[in-house]
């Protein structure tokens, strides 16, 4: 690999050092350009080229669809490994030993209960808010009932990282089942101690008050998968705003709470209500998707849950939700109309050369809603599972951007396109 790049501008040459990550890729470092090039900026609109740091938690091969966690592959982790194993494996960087794992779940267990008094905060919504909009604001407000956990200078706030990202992984999940519950009017469950990661949430949300509800091992197993796919994915939209956050010198739970906002959008997290939604369309005219596919292609729908912008090849997230799908609807004995369109539009769209050409292929979004629908997840909370099970990438991020000793605010540059100066006119001799 050539160790400098050689970039002609006018009649002047300029070098500048190549980087090349530990699998391989290639980038060109162009830190100094602007000085070096007198003024000048590179332009990548929505930074499909542009690297935005070094980073050690993830890596993406978009073209071979290789997705992998501090090294390790998403596919031995689905089969073996849990959601709070893999949470510890991403934040800290090394799979935990047995004591390891027991102290981190323990730890999880204690922060899981929100302040008495942050629960008058959700009686204030409109009982139709959309969860994502209160989990943003109530992942934020966790920075008013621990500031000295949360005090905006990186330094301090790392002395107390294991505590803040201990209740960020807790009561992210507490949160979501309170907003659940008080959205139908439903009592709070305070959460169960002696129960697990996944197996509490579901407690959460569904046990009603004499009547426990115990998870299944199928059901419990389907939710830790669902989790650790989602657990972390390199600089998504999502996890760059977070370090785009954090750069400024926020604190965990600020910069993670803009993470959720950013997940919100159809084009990212949102994605998983949109493809319920887009199934549930289709199924409602008749159509086995084959009408959809074509207003797809004409530019009049997105299939939702398909493209990606770093996979040119089959997400393998979603290679492994469409065989727990299967999987998990078999065990409970459930069948599902939305799963055989969903299975229809795949098929249809991976042998139409329109999805060929663009190499567009099912993402972790097409087939995880189905597995929700069948957990009983309503469709409102699909993109708060996200926000819940990518939580443990945005603060393995966090934490990267707070302790980089060399580390700078984020602040791109821009082409400005505007009008050019001109003199203020006065209000009476505007037109
Ligand atoms: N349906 C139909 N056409 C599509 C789709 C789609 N889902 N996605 C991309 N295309 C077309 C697009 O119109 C363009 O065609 P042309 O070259 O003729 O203009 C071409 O494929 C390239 O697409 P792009 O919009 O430039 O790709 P991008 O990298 O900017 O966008 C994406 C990536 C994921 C936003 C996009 O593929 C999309 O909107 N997919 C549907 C939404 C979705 O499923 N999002 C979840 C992503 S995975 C979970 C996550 O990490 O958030």
């Amino acid at each position: 690999m050539p160790e400098t790049a050689n970039i002609k501008l006018d009649n002047r040459s300029l070098d500048f050092p190549v980087i090349e990550g530990s699998e391989g890729e290639k980038a060109i470092d162009l830190r100094n350009f602007r000085n070096e090039s007198g003024g000048f900026i590179t332009f990548d609109e929505g930074y499909g080229n542009t690297g935005s740091c070094l980073s050690r938690v993830t890596f993406i091969d978009g073209d071979a669809g290789i997705l992998r966690y501090r090294g390790y592959g998403i596919e031995q982790l689905a089969q073996k490994s849990t959601f709070v194993e893999t949470a510890y494996l991403i934040i800290y960087g090394q799979l935990p030993n047995a004591e390891q794992l027991a102290a981190f779940s323990n730890h999880l267990s204690q922060q899981s209960y929100v302040h008495e008094r942050m629960l008058h905060l959700f009686e204030g919504y409109p009982r139709d808010s959309h969860p994502m909009a209160i989990l943003s604001a109530m992942v934020s407000s966790l920075a008013c009932y621990d500031p000295q956990l949360a005090t905006n200078d990186h330094d301090r706030d790392l002395e107390n990282f294991d505590e803040a990202a201990a209740i960020a992984i807790s009561k992210v999940r507490t949160i979501s089942a309170v907003m659940f519950r008080m959205s139908r009017g439903l009592p709070v469950n305070y959460p169960n101690k002696s129960l697990k990661y996944c197996e509490n949430f579901l407690h959460m949300l569904f046990s009603d008050p004499y009547v426990p509800y115990v998870a299944s091992p199928v059901v419990a197993r389907a939710l830790n998968l669902i989790f650790l796919l989602h657990a972390d994915h390199e600089q998504n939209c999502s996890t760059s705003t977070v370090r785009m956050v954090a750069s400024s010198g926020a604190n965990l739970f600020a910069s993670t709470s803009a993470g959720i906002s950013a997940l919100w959008g159809p084009l990212h997290g949102g994605a998983n209500m949109a493809v319920i939604a887009m199934l549930q369309s289709i199924h409602d005219e008749g159509d086995d998707g084959t009408r959809f596919i074509e207003a797809a292609k004409s530019g009049e729908a997105r299939l939702m849950g398909f493209g990606h912008r770093v996979y040119k090849n089959y997400d393998p997230r979603a290679k492994i939700v469409a065989r727990a799908c299967d999987e998990l609807l078999n065990s409970l004995g459930l069948t599902d109309p939305l799963l055989d369109i969903a299975r229809h539009l795949e098929k249809a769209a991976l042998s139409d050369s329109y999805f060929l050409e663009r190499k567009l292929y099912p993402n972790v979004d097409f087939y995880s809603g189905i597995m929700m629908r069948a957990i009983r997840i309503p469709l409102n909370m699909f993109t708060v599972m996200f926000a819940i099970g990518r939580m443990p990438g945005w603060i393995a991020n966090w934490h990267e951007v707070a302790s980089d000793r060399n580390g700078r605010i984020y602040r791109p540059r821009q082409i400005y396109q505007g009008p050019v100066k001109r003199d203020y006119i006065a209000l009476e001799d505007r037109k």
